[in-house]
């Protein structure tokens, strides 16, 4: 079964043609980082604006790219929460128009699904139950996959996700928006135990906290305004890596789990994917590490999360009337 999906939940226009055994025929995305750069990070009305004007284009390359028309799609997938309102709203409203223009079905799929199907997109065989832990711009979440669509949330951040800590810290220390590619590059020429930063939320294994570490890289930065930025890149990226491992490494022996994978923006951080790599190794595990371009927002990783609700006869697809859901919950 072939499926087009649509992603527009933040900054990124996506738009990609995958088959349900695994293959992607094309995955196509348009993002502004240049416009949103300059204002240090996503403005939302930008963003909705930005969507209206890449989206058609960016689905028209996705068929092209894909050798496929309309008539050899059997659905359309498209994301429906969590993100900014009106930046869904572009690509849900698109998704359900094309589907009922093609006479296709729909369905609406979760964002943070999609960034847990990258995982599953490139291992044919995922070894159950999986650890995943999900860490984008606007999430940390910790949870465990029974199987695909079964999910048991194990714990989340109380205030900052990872992603927006290294976003808010790379604008500290004069990087542009999105901050994570910058503090990774330079925190490779650093000296990581060059400052004492806090590891949050010790007591609570699978609660996150990232507000605290943000604003001791701050007051870091006012005492010490000559602070190197490589040394200081290299101390803040190692107090979130060790959270995130250490919390990791108690949900693998909690749960008892076959694997654990990493999915979402933060996912594409270097030294988080070796640790990541390294937990597998010591607990003899199966340990899954997406490809870049799937760590990322895409629409690949959307069309295939469809791909398991909906078949070709239309079991399962979403109502037409599926409005957005900003605020949309994993489990
Ligand atoms: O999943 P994503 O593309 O969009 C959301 O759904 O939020 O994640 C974007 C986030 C940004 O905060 C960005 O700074 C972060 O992912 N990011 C990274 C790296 N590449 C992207 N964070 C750390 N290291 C990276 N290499
Ligand atoms: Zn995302």
């Amino acid at each position: 079964m072939i499926i087009l999906g649509i992603e527009t939940s933040c900054d990124d226009t996506a738009a990609a043609v995958v088959g349900s055994e695994g293959t992607v025929y094309s995955s196509c995305r348009a993002s502004d980082l240049g416009i949103h750069s300059s204002f240090g990070g996503v403005v939302p009305e930008i963003a909705s604006r930005q969507h209206l004007s890449n989206l058609l284009p960016v689905v028209s390359l996705a068929l092209r790219e894909s050798g496929l028309e309309p008539k050899d799609m059997q659905a359309i997938a498209g994301t429906y929460g969590p993100g900014l309102a009106g930046s869904l709203l572009v690509g849900l409203s698109a998704a359900k128009a094309l589907a009922w223009a093609w006479e296709l079905p729909f369905v609406g799929v979760n964002h943070l699904e999609g960034h847990l199907a990258a995982t599953f997109l490139e291992e044919s065989s995922v070894s159950l139950p999986l650890v995943a832990l999900l860490v984008s711009g606007a999430h940390t979440l910790l949870v465990e996959v029974r199987r695909p669509g079964e999910y048991r949330l194990l714990g989340q951040t109380r205030d900052d996700a990872a992603g927006e800590a290294y976003d808010k810290v790379a604008r500290m220390l004069g990087f542009g928006y999105p901050g994570g590619p910058h503090i990774d590059e330079a925190a490779k020429l650093g000296d990581p135990k060059a400052f004492l930063l806090p590891r949050a939320m010790r007591d609570f294994p699978f609660e996150f906290s990232f507000s605290g570490l943000k604003n001791a890289v701050r007051l870091t930065l006012q005492s010490q305004p000559h602070a190197d930025v490589a040394d200081l890149s290299a101390s803040f990226q190692a107090a979130v890596v060790d959270t995130l491992t250490s919390k990791l490494d108690a949900a693998i022996r909690e749960v008892g789990a076959k694997s654990v994978a990493i999915g979402g923006g933060v996912a594409a951080n270097s030294a988080l994917r070796g640790a990541v790599k390294q937990l597998g190794v010591t607990h003899e595990i199966a340990s899954y590490v997406p490809s870049l371009a799937y760590c990322t927002d895409n629409a690949a990783m959307i069309a295939f999360a469809g791909s398991w609700h909906v078949n070709e006869h239309g079991d399962g697809s979403s109502s037409l009337d599926l409005g957005v859901a900003p605020r949309l919950p994993l489990a």
